[in-house]
């Protein structure tokens, strides 16, 4: 998405600084409109096994007034987890920063089709005609979303997942990477579908489900 104006690129923070980031970072270098001043991590290292802190490297949440008065106001939550992702949100709006939404500039959103604030529409994905996606959802690599759905807030659609057309998609819900759902079926919130599902009938709230066809396996969580 092109956020730049007469003023110049909009200047942006990452919170997050790992795997996900990384990948959020690289749709970010593909959008001239916006200037990544760095990333945020409230650990003071990367956890045992993850690669190195992604650079510049700031530091934690204590630099949030540092950068406000630096003239940074916008912020997006690279995280994976959909929880710490929420609560990240909030806390950046408490502290005064705006969410982009960022979009891979090989990624295809429809003319009529929205994207919510603190979301990020990966490389090769698509979101079709009078689709809605959510505020703070990840649409990640080559994931698809065909015309007239709705994907709630902080869905994950994990690489490669397919939803057919008129399909909804409850809050915080995952679906794992090359899923598939079809046409005109809704699955409900806070659900868990597996990698590979070939979702053919409605899913509840609050299920892992898994499988072809997906069945409900077992409560989420
Ligand atoms: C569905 C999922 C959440 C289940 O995780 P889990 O509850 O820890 O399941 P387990 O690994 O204990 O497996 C339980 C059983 O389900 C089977 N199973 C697990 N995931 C499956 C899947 N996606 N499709 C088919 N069977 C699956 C396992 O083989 C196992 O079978 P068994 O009891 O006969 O040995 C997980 O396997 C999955 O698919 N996660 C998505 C991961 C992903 O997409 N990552 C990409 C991130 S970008």
């Amino acid at each position: 998405m092109d956020a730049s104006s007469p003023a110049g690129p909009t200047r942006i923070v990452l919170y997050g600084a790992s795997g996900h980031a990384a990948a959020v970072a690289d749709a970010v270098s593909t959008c001239p409109g916006f200037d990544l001043v760095g990333f945020l991590d409230d650990a003071a290292a990367p956890r045992p096994g993850d690669p190195p802190f992604l650079e510049p490297f700031l530091g934690g949440r204590e630099q949030l007034p540092a950068l406000r008065e630096a003239g940074v106001r916008h912020a997006f939550v690279a995280i994976g987890n959909c929880a710490v992702r929420l609560r990240l949100a909030s806390m950046l709006a408490a502290e005064g920063f705006d969410l982009v939404t960022v979009v891979h500039a090989r990624a295809v959103v429809a003319a009529g089709a929205s994207v919510g604030p603190g979301s990020v529409v990966m490389a090769g994905a698509v979101v079709g005609a009078r689709s809605c996606v959510g505020a703070g959802a990840i649409i990640n690599t080559c994931a698809s979303i065909d015309h007239d759905c709705r994907v709630g807030d902080c869905v994950h659609l994990c690489p490669g997942v397919h939803l057919a057309g008129t399909v909804v998609v409850g809050p915080r819900t995952t679906l794992g990477i090359g899923a598939v759902v079809s046409n005109n079926l809704s699955i409900g919130s806070d659900t868990i579908v597996g990698a590979g599902a070939a979702v053919v009938t409605d899913l509840p709230s609050g299920v892992v489900a898994y499988g072809v066809p997906a069945r409900a396996m077992r409560p989420a969580g």
